[in-house]
């Protein structure tokens, strides 16, 4: 088996290559050029059943050239502009990417090689602020609200509404062509390979270097620390200069809403959905979720724990440079249809999750300053 998978660079592209290596298929890894090396994610996998090409996929010719070229039995489409508050920032360039981008695809596989089966990375943003309520039964539970494959569409950001536009694209040509293609409604997932501005990432990122400057600041009496505007440096007490300020704090953890609630998952459990998802004989669309929802604030509460600190309110600073123009407040997904037709379940927990991501950043801080 031949899967092409585009993406490749990021974090879901990383587990998936791992994956499908395992499962002995032969891996073309696509990604864009770039004039510094950005192959961190995958630098780890040296094995001859996988290498990496480079492609644009807002250029149609090099989308039907690398399709044509390998005809691969499976193509996971993975590679977009990923982050929802620069979507608002630049919604031309993440319409080029996440829709453009996937009808390039579409068109070069009816057009070369109409048996490829066919992975899109829709997303849970696409529902917005819409939700399905289950009202509470007679003995006075209180309503369910949550997502699933019948809850009606409605984003609140370009990104979301660049997803949703790929998402009813995948069903025109799996209906009017026949082609194979499926929909992963992929609720958030994390892990340690996540990008460092999601608010997860960048929670724990923060929690490791504030470990590593309270050591440095506890071992080290002959260096100083600075605040230069938002950078926190290390200088040796004889280098203090006059235009410098002294701190003896650490700068706060910067954030937007953190009243928001995700369902949170693990990367590693959600790239095995997307290849389960092109197994079926039929193609379909189902939700990937964990059946749970956290806020932002249960993420700070659960990682702080982790370096016994119970007052994470006292490190955090609400920024309104990282709210958006239009949230997401709710996102919860009921994974039913996955269970039953895939046989997929998640394995990691949320607190396994956290657990994990903070660790791995204390671990790579530990590393970084030793070297
Ligand atoms: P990610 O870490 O941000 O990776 C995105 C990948 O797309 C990177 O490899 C990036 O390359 C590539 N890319 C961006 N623009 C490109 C372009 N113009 N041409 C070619 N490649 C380009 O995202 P992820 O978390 O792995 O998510 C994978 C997919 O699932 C994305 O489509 C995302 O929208 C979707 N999704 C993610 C989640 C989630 O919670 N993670 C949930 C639902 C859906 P560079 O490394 O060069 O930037
Ligand atoms: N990024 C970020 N930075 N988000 C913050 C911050 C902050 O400083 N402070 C609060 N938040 C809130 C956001 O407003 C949002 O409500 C929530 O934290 C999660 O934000 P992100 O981690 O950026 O993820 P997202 O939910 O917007 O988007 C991710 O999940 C989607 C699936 O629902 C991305 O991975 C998308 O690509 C994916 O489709």
């Amino acid at each position: 088996m031949k899967a092409l998978i585009t993406g490749i660079t990021g974090q879901d592209g990383s587990y998936l290559a791992e994956l499908l290596i395992l499962q002995g298929y032969e891996v073309i890894g696509l990604k864009r050029r770039s004039s510094t090396d950005n192959t961190d994610r995958i630098k780890h996998i040296n094995c001859p059943l996988f290498k990496v090409e480079e492609f644009e996929i807002a250029d149609s010719g090099s989308v039907y050239s690398a399709v044509n070229r390998h005809r691969p039995d499976e193509i996971y489409n993975l590679a977009a502009q990923s982050h929802v508050k620069t979507s608002f920032d630049q919604p031309n360039y993440t319409v080029q990417v996440n829709t453009i981008g996937v009808i390039n695809f579409l068109e070069a596989i009816r057009r070369f090689s109409p048996y490829t089966r066919f992975y899109q990375a829709s997303t849970s943003e696409m529902f917005g602020k819409n939700v399905t309520i289950q009202e509470g039964t007679e003995s006075g539970d209180s309503p369910i609200s949550y997502q699933d494959e019948d809850t009606a569409f409605e984003p609140q950001s370009p990104y979301g509404a660049a997803k949703l536009a790929s998402h009813h694209l995948v069903r025109i040509y799996r209906e009017g062509f026949g082609l194979h293609c499926s929909c992963g409604i992929l609720f958030n997932h994390e892990s340690k390979r996540r990008g460092e501005n999601f608010v997860t990432r960048k929670i724990t990122k923060w929690i490791a270097d504030l470990i590593g400057w309270e050591e440095d600041n506890s071992i080290s009496p002959q260096s100083s620390r600075f605040i230069i505007g938002e950078e926190n440096i290390s200088l040796p007490a004889d280098r203090m200069v006059a235009d410098v300020k002294m701190t003896s704090t650490f700068p706060k953890l910067r954030l937007g809403n953190i009243d928001a609630y995700r369902d949170w998952g693990h990367a590693r459990d959600y790239v095995r959905a997307m290849w389960l998802m092109l197994k079926q004989v039929r193609p379909d669309d189902y939700v990937i979720a964990t059946g749970d929802t956290h806020s932002v604030r249960d993420f700070l509460r659960e990682a702080f724990k982790i370096i016994n600190i119970d007052n994470y309110e006292d490190y955090i600073v609400i920024d309104p440079e990282f709210y958006r123009p239009s949230e997401v407040e709710y996102l919860r997904g009921i994974p039913e249809k996955a269970k039953l037709q895939l046989g997929w379940e998640r394995e990691v927990s949320f607190s396994q999750l956290v657990q994990e991501m903070v660790e791995s950043d204390i671990n790579g801080k530990k590393k970084e300053e030793s070297s």
